[in-house]
């Protein structure tokens, strides 16, 4: 296969996600470039053995332009890097939150991904230290990804696919979805849902611990393996819950799940909680104009 993406910048590389992915690009095929503003972030990216680049000289031959800043930064720095993208390169961002909403400039000739990590698997089979300590991924533990790109060719797609393993690496599947569908798996399922989940469990644990006066220890302990219990239960249908346990579950939702939770998948209110993360008054979408 010939490869027609090779040069790839990355702008906001000395960022969180920009340092991860630089991580995984600076030694493979790709010809990398590495833009940053922030002078903290640019002595990170020197230290870790890479050289800087301008983003006024180095996007006009990019075949990929990855935006790694900020959410509530993509309008702007799209505002100003897609005009100089040579047509027929990628725009590739890592939330669908500002696409979704509509605030990426648009040109005719660039196409625009978003691709997200996935994380590793709660369920994925880790063998190694080096697997069971990388949570989020990219590093040891394999994860998937979901991505989106709605326009472009396949030959492209299937380029995108690989550069998106390289960059995430090691991954597992990447799956295609729209924008529209990126965006219900985060934030709604995995943000809202789930993060938020997370770290409610957390409250209780403190709440356990702190009020109740159970120790520390016994009360992660007992927490912790109710987690990968409950979790394997109601996914993967282990074993099922006891009869106690339901009762105990009902009541839980009761008192705590408002009854018309499954509201957060109206488009209305995912346009609200997105407009809200990326602090503007509302979403940009076509069919709303
Ligand atoms: N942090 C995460 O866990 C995570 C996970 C998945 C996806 N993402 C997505 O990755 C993207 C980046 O998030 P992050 O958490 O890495 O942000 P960050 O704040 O850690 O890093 C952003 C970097 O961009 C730089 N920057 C800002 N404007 C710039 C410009 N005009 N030119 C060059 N550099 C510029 C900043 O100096 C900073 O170093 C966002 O779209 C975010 O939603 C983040």
């Amino acid at each position: 296969m010939t490869y027609e993406l090779k040069k790839i910048a990355i702008v906001g590389a000395g960022g969180k996600m920009g340092m991860r992915i630089s991580n995984n690009l600076q030694h493979s095929r790709y010809n990398v470039a590495y833009c940053e503003n922030s002078p903290r972030a640019r002595e990170q990216i020197i230290a870790a053995g890479r050289e800087l680049a301008v983003t006024d000289e180095v996007v006009a031959h990019a075949d990929v332009v990855i935006l790694a800043v900020p959410d509530v930064a993509l309008e702007t720095v799209s505002g100003f890097v897609v005009p100089q993208m040579k047509n027929g390169a990628i725009l590739l961002t890592l939330d669908p939150a500002a696409s979704y909403a509509g605030l990426l400039a648009q040109r005719d000739g660039i196409h625009q991904a978003v691709a997200h990590p996935c994380h590793p698997s709660v369920f994925l089979e880790r063998t190694t230290k080096e697997e069971y300590a990388d949570a989020f991924g990219g590093n040891a533990a394999i994860q998937d990804v979901c991505a989106a790109f709605e326009s472009g060719n396949d030959k492209q797609r299937s380029e995108l696919a690989e550069i998106i393993g390289v960059m995430y690496g090691p991954v597992g599947e990447v799956h295609w979805v729209t924008v529209k569908q990126l965006a219900y798996l985060e934030p709604t399922l995995v943000e809202t849902v789930a993060c938020m989940v997370g770290s409610f469990m957390k409250e209780a644990l403190d709440e356990t611990i702190n009020r109740i006066g159970v120790p520390e220890a016994a009360a992660k302990a007992m927490l912790y393996g109710h987690i990968q219990i409950a979790l394997a239960v109601a996914f993967r249908s282990t074993n099922p819950f006891s009869d106690a346990c339901l009762i105990a579950i009902d009541y839980g939702r009761e008192q705590i799940i408002k009854p018309d939770w499954k509201k957060i998948f109206d488009e209305k209110e995912l346009d609200l909680i997105i407009a809200r993360m990326l602090k503007i008054d509302a979403v940009r979408k076509a069919d709303a104009a």
